[in-house]
């Protein structure tokens, strides 16, 4: 596709957009944020920005919605990713899905609350032993880095949420240039309902067969990277199934939107291994054992690419 016709695309996409609830509140966060952390320093310079994207968008069939098509993700690369970026020095703004996986929760059973609480009397509830090391750990790590002001957690939905908001987080992060980083593991829409073809109310079946027509989504990842926030450094992924057109396509995404890398990954060995392209390798990229995640090596190397390229800017 040429330039003219994304540009276009991506205009009549936001023009058409149902407006974002709460749009002032998170340019306030967001603003916030930013000022304070421009004010820390890292290691060896001010402290580094990345903003996470989580977990998959979905795309409402009717504007009071009922039905919606949804895109594969469970949050776990992004929330594991915030919690190693954090540790090495990063401040993250976290952009997930609602109801998705969250840093420091991963040690916790799918139903913390039912799962790790008891009652000792009528009056007390108490943390069961068995998920006390966990609870205690989830509970400290998340005050500390969201009270501390290192960790901005901004939830979406829709596709309509999710790039309206990730455009807000991209013109504030333009101010830090180099030192930000984007981190895109979300899972994002091809295509989508433009709002207004989309039903109002919910579609009846007695209608018969459903016949209709999706728009494509723009692909934000040339305008995010050449409008947006141009001097920061990018990460994008690739999802396949067919690991026989993988690297091909991780290789495809990273030249035409000129991404610094692109984190190429299989659905099924996805916690185990991920091949990080850029411009000169392909590195393969292993979780140590089974007790290890896969984005404590990955998140090392990028930290290392995000270095150079600070000092190369
Ligand atoms: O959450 P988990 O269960 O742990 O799984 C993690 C993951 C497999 C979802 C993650 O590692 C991953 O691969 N995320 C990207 C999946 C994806 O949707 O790939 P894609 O080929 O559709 O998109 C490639 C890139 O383009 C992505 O960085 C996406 O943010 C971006 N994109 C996509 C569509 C669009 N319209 N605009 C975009 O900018």
């Amino acid at each position: 596709m040429d330039a003219i016709s994304n540009v276009d695309e991506t205009t009549s996409f936001f023009d058409s957009a149902p407006l974002l609830k709460d749009a002032d509140n998170i340019s306030n966060k967001l603003t916030q944020f930013i000022d304070h952390n421009s004010f820390l320093s890292g290691s060896g310079g001010p402290r580094r920005v990345v903003c996470v994207t989580s977990g998959g968008t979905t795309v409402p069939l009717e504007q009071r919605c009922v039905r919606y098509i949804d895109n594969f993700s469970s949050g776990h690369r992004g929330a594991t990713s915030t919690e190693y970026f954090l540790k090495s020095g990063y401040s993250v703004v976290f952009l997930y899905r609602r109801g998705t996986c969250q840093p420091y929760c991963r040690a916790l059973p799918d139903d913390p609350l039912l799962e790790c609480f008891e009652f000792t009397d009528d009056f007390c509830i108490q943390v069961q032993e068995s998920h006390s090391e966990a609870v205690k750990r989830a509970i400290r790590e998340h005050h500390a880095t969201v009270s501390g002001g290192f960790l901005l957690k901004l939830p979406f939905t829709t596709i309509f949420e999710y790039l309206q908001i990730l455009r807000l987080i991209a013109t504030s992060m333009k101010i830090i240039g180099a030192n930000g980083m984007f981190y895109l593991a979300a899972a994002v829409s091809d295509f989508y309902v433009p709002w207004e073809s989309m039903a109002v109310h919910k579609i009846q079946s007695a209608s018969g067969p459903l016949d209709m027509r999706l728009a494509q989504v723009p692909k934000m990842l040339s305008i995010l990277r050449k409008e947006w926030a141009p001097t920061a450094f990018y990460v994008s992924f690739k999802l396949e199934t067919d690991k026989e057109i993988l690297l091909e396509k991780a290789d495809t995404s990273l030249k035409r939107y000129k991404m610094h890398a692109v984190v190429a990954n299989e659905l099924s060995t996805r916690k185990e291994l991920v091949i990080l392209v850029t411009n000169t390798a392909k590195v393969s990229v292993y979780r140590e054992n089974h007790n290890s995640d896969v984005e404590s090596p990955l998140i090392k190397l990028l930290v290392d690419k995000h270095s150079t390229f600070i000092n190369n800017t």
